[in-house]
């Protein structure tokens, strides 16, 4: 497998050049649009290529994990008067159905507007201890408790997140957000802001393969239900206006970040980490999306 994976990283590192880092959040304009790394966990031993240990920020990877967290803290009833369940094929931090929400809200937790909605359900007195639950979770499923934020990151989006600040403020106006606005906004910058590298997302993509079961203690980490809502939601809507396309090409349930990450999840199989920030004109890791279709084409990954 090792050597596998140093071909295909060798062979997709060219597409990289065809993409563009993110440059919208600041800090994030200084990641060096060349690296490429991935980490595939079997459950039992993990093989990784290519710039597997650089660190990034989770960014709306964290989405998937977060609806999770939310699941736990408030059961099925309560997330889906929230969010829906319908994908949009609108970008990621699309603004234009906001007015057209149906039975006011966002149409799914992947999508900025639906995510921001996700954040404001995560329990804690303060922002400090919601910030610190979602911290210690992402670090339980990773399996690494020295994950922690990049506060040049969170600083960096917090200062310029206008856009994710408007959509906050409409879903307060329409009361899908119960508390303050501003409070659920920075939950939701410190969970894009969290650090990891393509080790952690493999190592949380593997429990998700596993549906909430612990790869390494065995333990079940949360209820195989949720792993099974936040495997529909990525399939469906994982990828943004690229899902349909993902589906046809890869096959998998996976979640993208304009860290450049992608945690991809091969259902009792594998748990994939790939890390590419060179984006896509959708904000997915353009040369981490042809690492999973050569692995998907090699390895039969496709669940369809
Ligand atoms: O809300 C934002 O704009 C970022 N913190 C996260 C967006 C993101 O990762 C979209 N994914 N490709």
């Amino acid at each position: 497998m090792k050597s596998i994976l140093e071909k295909v990283v060798k062979m997709n590192k060219k597409y990289t050049k065809d993409g563009k880092v993110a440059s919208y959040i600041p800090e994030l304009a200084i990641a060096d649009a060349s690296h490429l790394g991935v980490c595939i966990s079997d459950g039992n031993e993990m093989f990784c290529s290519g710039d597997s240990n650089v660190k990034f920020t989770l960014q709306s990877v964290s989405k998937s994990l977060v609806l999770i967290l939310a699941l736990m803290d408030h059961g099925e009833e309560k997330v889906f008067e929230k969010v829906g369940k319908e994908p949009t094929g609108d970008p990621f931090n699309s603004i234009i159905r906001l007015e057209t929400y149906k039975k006011q809200k966002p149409y799914n937790p992947m999508i900025n507007a639906g995510a921001i909605a996700i954040a404001g359900l995560v329990k804690g007195e303060t922002v400090e201890v919601r910030v610190q639950r979602i911290l210690k979770f992402v670090q339980q499923i990773a399996h690494n408790a020295g994950i922690g934020l990049n506060q040049a990151v969170f600083r960096s989006e917090r200062d310029t997140g206008h856009r994710n600040r408007s959509i906050a403020h409409f879903l307060k106006d329409i009361g899908n957000i119960e508390g303050d606005p501003d409070e659920v906004l920075q939950v939701y910058f410190s969970q894009c802001s969290i650090e990891i590298d393509c080790r952690d997302l493999s190592n949380m993509a593997m429990v998700l393969a596993l549906d909430g079961k612990s790869h390494i203690t065995g333990e079940q980490l949360f209820p195989a239900r949720f792993a099974k809502i936040a495997k529909a939601y990525m399939t469906t809507c994982g990828m943004y206006d690229g899902s349909g396309e993902f589906a046809i090409k890869v096959g998998i349930p996976a979640k993208s970040g304009v860290g450049g990450g992608i945690l991809a999840v091969v259902p009792n199989r594998y748990g994939i980490g790939v890390f590419g920030p060179a984006l896509d004109e959708k904000g997915n890791s353009i040369a981490g999306l042809k690492i999973l279709e050569t692995l998907s084409e090699d390895y039969n990954f496709n669940i369809f």
